[in-house]
């Protein structure tokens, strides 16, 4: 129908007819000739209606917002002093000469600008409306840009595209499971796939050798910001490489991608943490490295003081202090201080104990803080000098269990960066590899997985696994960049008797394991392939790259934080037939 998208045509079609077809963004009547700005996906063009075509103008005269037109007619220069040097198109005007109009439309439910301010909600509802928004047709956009780059890398590096199954069993990944009952076997359930984890590994035992796959995962677990019940993985995975080889190959990925797409440099090579590190200077395994703040070990200091808030926890093993402190802080009012006490308790924290420094030279006269009176001199200027602090500055303290000090003054480390203006513009990506295989539930009173059940051990040894497993390392790795992680995999337990120990370490007993991960346990056994792999999420991929707020804006139709869709108002009751087909009955809460 059309001979150039709108937001095409420019002064180098000056004198040329062009055939445009889009949805009416603005019309405008100048006493006698109206204007139309006719918007489609590529942008806006300016479409001139005179009253001497008048078949024409009696239609522009009853066209509405959002109509949908077909408009052929002349592109000229645009009258000098009515340019609009914000368009591409903003040199020329087309002077319409045939105007067809291909469907009309209804008052849209709200206007269709970037900045036009509506809920979230009625967003949701009308979402192909809203999708018309030139920053939501911007970031889907680069979303395509974003798969079409990454397989493109993939492509040339010998990986293949393989599918696999959504109707399927569990695949642990830490979330529950979304079920979905089956008809032909009654009481019996497929669980949509948290990941392809457990495929891709068998594709390995095919001798595949080289794996990619642009899929969807379910997990159904609270939402986020940054997470959907729904969401988007490139899910790769190789065979005969190792973690060093895995990652080199992943970045050289991510920055071709960031290169192609945003024309943006990335660091060569990204540098690695370990996991203690990450968790000692940042407080978090994903550590936003724009922001030049740092938690600095105290505990030794202050095991031998009387204050017990701070003695107690560097008394404990499980127990941190730490001290970050905020350059020019001395700044902050009482109030700022007081909000900053009520963020850290979101994450447990007791309190934000915090000394102001005035003048260093004077000793404890220079400093104000309500614990200063609870701590020796010695030990204050011992602070002091750890933590670099100088005139103006504040230092904060936490003290707790380590968890509690890690998640409060590690979240206090970005709210402050952001608070204070001192995140750092560019990208920071970073690898965060040595993880602990496993980690300590208190309340379960067991093992857990840091990453998955596959994901080997540094020494493959069972025996040493079994012995000590808070001590054992994974080969293991997270990609994050600017504090997000958008990445993360390791390399897999290839042999069946370790992938057993993990199993029974985690308290999967013998026949529960075989229950579950038969299939693997087998599939190892015939000639399993040293492997490894990696998942990133491109949904927090495009939504980093963007810029976007939430991963809402970076999906097309997304679901809402009680996982919902508006648009569809899915999930929804079904049939009495259907749940007959089914064998299930549903139990109504009282
Ligand atoms: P993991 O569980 O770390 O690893 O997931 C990989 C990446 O997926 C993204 N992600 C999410 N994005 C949006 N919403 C969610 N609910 C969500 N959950 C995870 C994150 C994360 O880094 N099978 C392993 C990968 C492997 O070992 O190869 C896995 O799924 O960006
Ligand atoms: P309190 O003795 O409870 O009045 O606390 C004295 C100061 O220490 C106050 O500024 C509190 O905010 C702070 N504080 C209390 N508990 C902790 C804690 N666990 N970590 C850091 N600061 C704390």
């Amino acid at each position: 129908m059309r001979s150039h998208y709108c937001g095409e045509v420019n002064a180098s079609h000056i004198d040329q007819t062009v055939t445009l077809c889009g949805w009416v963004h603005r019309r405008r009547d100048h006493g006698g000739v109206i204007f139309i700005d006719l918007r489609d996906r590529e942008g806006l063009a300016q479409v001139v209606i005179d009253p001497d075509t008048h078949d024409a103008f009696a239609l522009a005269e009853r066209v509405r917002n959002e109509y949908v037109l077909k408009a052929t007619g002349r592109v000229r220069r645009r009258p000098e002093g009515t340019e609009n040097p914000a368009l591409p198109s903003g040199e020329i005007e087309v002077l319409c000469s045939e105007l067809e109009i291909l469907n009309h439309a209804e008052t849209p439910p709200f206007v269709i600008e970037d900045d036009s301010d509506v809920n979230e909600d009625v967003r949701l509802r009308y979402r192909y409306v809203d999708l018309r928004r030139p920053m939501m047709q911007q970031r889907l956009r680069l979303r395509t840009a974003v798969t079409r780059a990454l397989r493109r890398f993939l492509d040339d590096e010998g990986f293949y595209d393989i599918e696999t199954p959504f109707l399927t069993k569990a695949t642990p990944e830490g979330a529950r499971d979304f079920l979905v009952p089956s008809r032909l076997q009654a009481g019996a359930f497929y669980a949509l796939p948290q990941s392809p984890q457990l495929f891709k590994q068998l594709l390995m035992v095919s001798g595949f050798d080289r794996y990619y796959q642009i899929v969807r995962c379910f997990r159904d677990e609270d939402l986020r910001a940054d997470r959907q019940p729904e969401f988007t993985q490139l899910d790769v995975e190789t065979s005969f490489m190792d973690e060093d080889g895995i990652m080199t190959l992943m970045e050289r990925m991510v920055r071709e991608l960031f290169r192609e797409v945003l024309e943006e440099a990335l660091p060569e090579p990204f540098p690695r943490m370990s996991y203690a590190e990450a968790v000692r200077r940042f407080g978090t395994d994903r550590p936003d490295l724009r922001i030049p703040l740092e938690l600095i070990d105290i505990g030794d200091l202050l095991a031998g003081v009387e204050f017990k808030v701070f003695a107690g926890p560097a008394n404990d093993p499980e127990g941190r202090v730490a001290a970050l402190r905020l350059p020019a802080g001395g700044e902050l009012t009482r109030k700022e201080i007081d909000d900053y006490t009520k963020f850290v308790g979101i994450y447990g924290a007791k309190g934000l104990a915090y000394i102001k420094v005035n003048d260093l030279a004077q000793g404890r006269e220079g400093l104000q803080s309500p614990i200063l009176k609870f701590l020796p001199d010695a030990v204050v200027s011992e602070i002091m000098a750890r933590t670099g602090a100088q005139n103006g500055d504040l230092v904060f303290f936490g003290a707790d269990k380590a968890r509690v000090v890690n998640e409060s003054l590690g979240a206090l480390r970005v709210r402050l960066g952001e608070d204070r203006g001192l995140v750092e513009r560019g990208w920071r990506p970073v690898w965060v590899v040595d993880f602990p295989m496993f980690e300590w539930d208190p309340q379960q009173k067991r093992w857990d997985a840091l990453h998955h059940p596959f994901t080997a051990p540094q020494v493959d040894d069972p025996e040493a696994l079994l012995a000590e497993p808070g001590a054992a390392l994974s080969r293991a790795y997270d990609m994050v960049i600017n504090g997000t992680e958008v990445g993360g995999g390791s390399v897999r337990i290839h042999r069946s008797e370790t992938q057993a120990a993990v199993f029974s370490l985690l308290g999967l007993g013998e026949e529960e394991a075989r229950e579950k991960f038969g299939f693997l346990l087998d599939a190892l056994k015939y000639g399993a392939p040293p492997h490894g792999g990696i998942a990133f999420g491109l949904d927090r991929m495009v939504m980093l790259m963007t810029g976007a707020s939430s991963i809402r804006d970076v999906i097309a139709f997304p679901k809402t934080q009680s996982a919902s869709c508006p648009l569809t108002q899915a999930p929804a009751a079904v049939s009495a037939l259907q749940l007959d087909e089914l064998n299930l009955r549903v139990r109504h809460p009282a």
